[in-house]
């Protein structure tokens, strides 16, 4: 684009020369600068925001300006102006360029206005509006991804209808986003409620889709009953053992895998939460937990799982020195999940990388347990920009990448943590809007699931 500005600023002269080159100064004609006191041009930014239809404009101040005017034209020469920009004048320092075509460069030629007179230079900036969006392709995500399952997050209900059809065509597992969790399925003491969970493993079952079971042990889903719990330690962690023991029973051989526990560590420090299983059952009870797991299920896997493992450098040590230490003691562990909860816009590769090979350097599996990329992380927007939507693309391709990459021996699961965007949790947990999934609400796919695909190639 520099370049074609360039060629033709020798066939028209020093101004669009000047403009391209400098733009921080105006030029004379003879390529001079310009005179104290003279009207100058205003210095125009690269436009921003650029989309299918139109782009932001913004631009510096300019002494004595008392309006800027605008031209728009969709050839260099500045022959073929496009209404109603021939020319727009106001008195701002941003401006939307609007109603554009798709796929189409367009020149900006900005002059300073001060009351009848013109600056007798101009500066110059070009952009080209995105192409029109194709529809994404269909192809099955599971049809794709032969090397690993790929994992969506459900609730009972939302398994009928155009969550059965999208399930069914695309995922080959599954997990519960709170129906396995201790506060549903032991509500009250010695009174279980598997309602719920029955379901989704039968569903799973029916569907043959695998069943990752979701979180035996978590802080933030633990019943009242057992945080006022009234016995002794004693009593306490003999009830914690009959509730893994009767949970993983109930679902032996036919849930693949378990979250036993979940946010164990502390944000920043890796010390121990302070849970009240900690609490009761000392700073062993995620081994106790881990050996009742194995005791119920000789086959099941057994995963820790947390999040900002990627960015917490502190908590995925704690994690993986907990690791090395279960293994070196044959203390049953097989992997590590990382929830994934991330921004289009970071982590950035390498340090997603750089984790996961932590993970996978050691006889460990990794999984991707609960991935949503963020579109809207500052709460600036209030829609899905199709620019944001691309780089949204763009991040789901990478972590697919990442992930794709990691030797066989450490594959296990890729788990997208929601289907269609307005049914995500982020909505709640941050209070306001965002579209972090590879659905749109008419479950058609977005480009983040073309990302996905895309990953895989
Ligand atoms: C969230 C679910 O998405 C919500 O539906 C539920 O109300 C609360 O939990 N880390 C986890 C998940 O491990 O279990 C959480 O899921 C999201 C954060």
């Amino acid at each position: 684009m520099k370049e074609n500005m360039i060629r033709s600023a020798w066939k028209q002269g020093w101004v669009l020369v000047c403009a391209v080159v400098l733009m921080v100064s105006a030029c004379g004609e003879d390529g001079s600068k310009e005179e104290a006191g003279e009207l100058l041009p205003p210095t125009v930014d690269t436009p921003t925001d650029v989309a299918g239809d139109q782009f932001v404009l913004t631009w510096s101040k300019v002494t004595g300006a008392t309006k800027f005017q605008i031209e728009v034209a969709i050839d260099e020469d500045f022959s073929q102006l496009v209404e109603p920009y021939d020319p727009w004048r106001l008195n701002a320092t941003r401006f939307t360029v609007t109603e554009l075509d798709y796929g189409t460069t367009y020149y900006v030629r900005m002059r300073t206005e001060r009351d009848d007179e013109l600056s007798a230079y101009s500066n110059v900036v070009v952009a080209t509006t995105l192409d029109e969006p194709g529809p994404e392709p269909t192809t099955a995500l599971k049809e794709v991804a032969t090397t690993f399952a790929v994992g969506m997050a459900v609730q009972t209900s939302r398994l009928t209808g155009e969550h059965h059809e999208v399930l069914t065509r695309e995922f080959d597992q599954i997990t519960a986003e709170w129906e396995m969790k201790m506060s549903v399925m032991y509500p009250t003491e010695g009174v279980y409620d598997f309602t719920r969970s029955d379901q989704i493993v039968e569903y799973g079952e029916a569907n043959d889709i695998a069943i990752h079971g979701h979180a035996l042990i978590w802080h933030s889903s633990t019943p009242t009953w057992v945080e006022d719990f009234a016995g002794t330690n004693e009593e306490f962690e003999a009830m914690v053992k009959e509730y893994i023991t009767t949970v993983v029973t109930r679902y032996k051989g036919r849930v693949r895998s378990w979250d036993v526990v979940n946010e164990a560590f502390q944000d920043g420090s890796g010390q121990l939460r302070n849970t009240v299983f900690r609490q009761k059952m000392g700073d062993d009870y995620i081994e106790k937990c881990y050996q009742w797991t194995r005791d119920a299920d000789p086959d099941v896997l057994i995963f820790y799982n947390d999040y900002n493992m990627t960015t917490d450098a502190a908590k995925l040590k704690a994690s993986l020195d907990m690791a090395d230490d279960f293994v070196a003691r044959d203390v049953p562990i097989d992997g590590i999940g990382f929830q994934m909860h991330i921004a289009y816009n970071g982590p950035d590769r390498a340090t997603i990388e750089g984790a996961a090979k932590k993970v996978t350097d050691r006889d460990l599996l990794l999984h991707f347990s609960e991935l949503d990329i963020r579109a809207n992380p500052n709460d600036n927007m209030s829609s899905l920009t199709e620019q944001r939507a691309i780089d949204q693309q763009a991040k789901y391709k990478e972590v697919v990448e990442i992930y794709n990459a990691i030797p066989e021996t450490s594959k296990f699961a890729l788990t997208v943590w929601g289907m269609i965007d307005s049914e995500t949790w982020l909505t709640d947990f941050h209070g306001y809007v965002d579209w972090p999934l590879m659905y749109n609400d008419d479950f058609s796919v977005k480009k983040a699931h073309t990302g996905f695909l895309q990953g895989l190639e």
